[in-house]
């Protein structure tokens, strides 16, 4: 009968808090959610329930605050914590290296015409200024002087890119910062779109480059009749979807002004791909 100790000297099964060996970084509205609460059904995967916002916002609170925010595992198990707002963040990439350089990071990044309208969507309910926030036609495309800090007659290919909506999916620009700090082969990227149509595949190569055997499969999911997005699958056979606040419904654009938007991103895209030596269909 022998004892078994991990080789940090402690009993294999104790549990303690410990700090997080991945991070899902962002992209806000791209599917970061869906992506923690999937992962989480793989039983060795564990992670604080609300956002930590430790490296942007909770900084000076130090790393033992950190630390307590997250939940109790044994040394095999992975902590895993997401603050999508982190991808925006001047101060994330260093400060995440300083704590570990050995730190995976995890981006899911979608259309990023369907994202700004995401992102849109969530800002006029958020303010609670739906009807007042001008259309997303207008945001974008249009003169969205009052609305934005920014000259909005100054316009990139016909867009008002400097609309954080809009900035925020020229995904390369942000990318940049963190491949100053972290090799490309420490980063995961998982495709949002494809989490929507296929989860099973972007959470099991997830769990992969997690370290961990893929356990988190097909027959976990079925798609919500009324939203039509995947919920999980219990044994029991209930589904299990996400919030009210996950898988909006969108409000209906004008099909030039996407068309614009699409031409606006698709260089923007390019760029991105070749950056990160992985192509999407979008
Ligand atoms: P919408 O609510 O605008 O459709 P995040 O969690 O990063 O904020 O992303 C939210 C988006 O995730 C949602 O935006 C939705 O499109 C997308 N999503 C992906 N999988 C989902 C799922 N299974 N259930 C609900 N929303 C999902």
């Amino acid at each position: 009968f022998y004892l078994i100790f991990a080789i940090d000297g402690a009993p294999i099964g104790h549990k303690e808090k410990r700090f997080p060996s991945a991070i899902i970084i962002g992209v806000k509205k791209a599917g970061t959610r869906a992506l923690l609460e999937f992962l989480r059904l793989n039983q060795k995967i564990h992670a604080p329930g609300p956002e930590v916002h430790f490296f942007d916002k909770n900084y000076e609170k130090g790393l033992e605050w950190y630390r307590n925010q997250m939940p109790e595992t044994t040394w095999n198990e992975v902590t895993i914590e997401k603050s999508p707002a982190y991808f925006v963040s001047k101060s994330a990439p260093e400060r995440i290296r300083q704590m570990n350089p050995k730190m995976k990071l995890i981006v899911v990044v979608r259309d990023p015409v369907t994202r700004a309208i995401s992102d849109y969507t969530q800002a006029s309910l958020k303010k609670k200024r739906l009807g007042m926030m001008p259309s997303f036609e207008r945001m974008a495309v249009g003169d969205c002087s009052g609305w934005l800090k920014t000259n909005c007659t100054a316009k990139t290919r016909g867009v008002n890119a400097n609309w954080g909506a809009i900035r925020l999916g020229i995904y390369h620009r942000h990318m940049r910062h963190w491949l100053n700090h972290f090799p490309l082969d420490q980063i995961h990227f998982v495709d949002g779109e494809r989490l929507i149509r296929d989860p099973a595949s972007e959470v099991a190569s997830t769990e992969r480059f997690l370290g961990l055997e893929p356990m988190v499969h097909d027959a976990d999911f079925a798609v919500d009749p009324i939203k039509g997005f995947p919920c999980v699958r219990r044994n029991d056979q209930t589904l299990h979807c996400l919030g009210k606040s996950k898988g909006r419904k969108h409000p209906n654009v004008d099909r030039k002004v996407l068309e614009k938007l699409e031409r606006f991103y698709q260089p923007e895209n390019e760029i991105f791909f070749r950056l990160i030596n992985k192509h999407f269909s979008w």
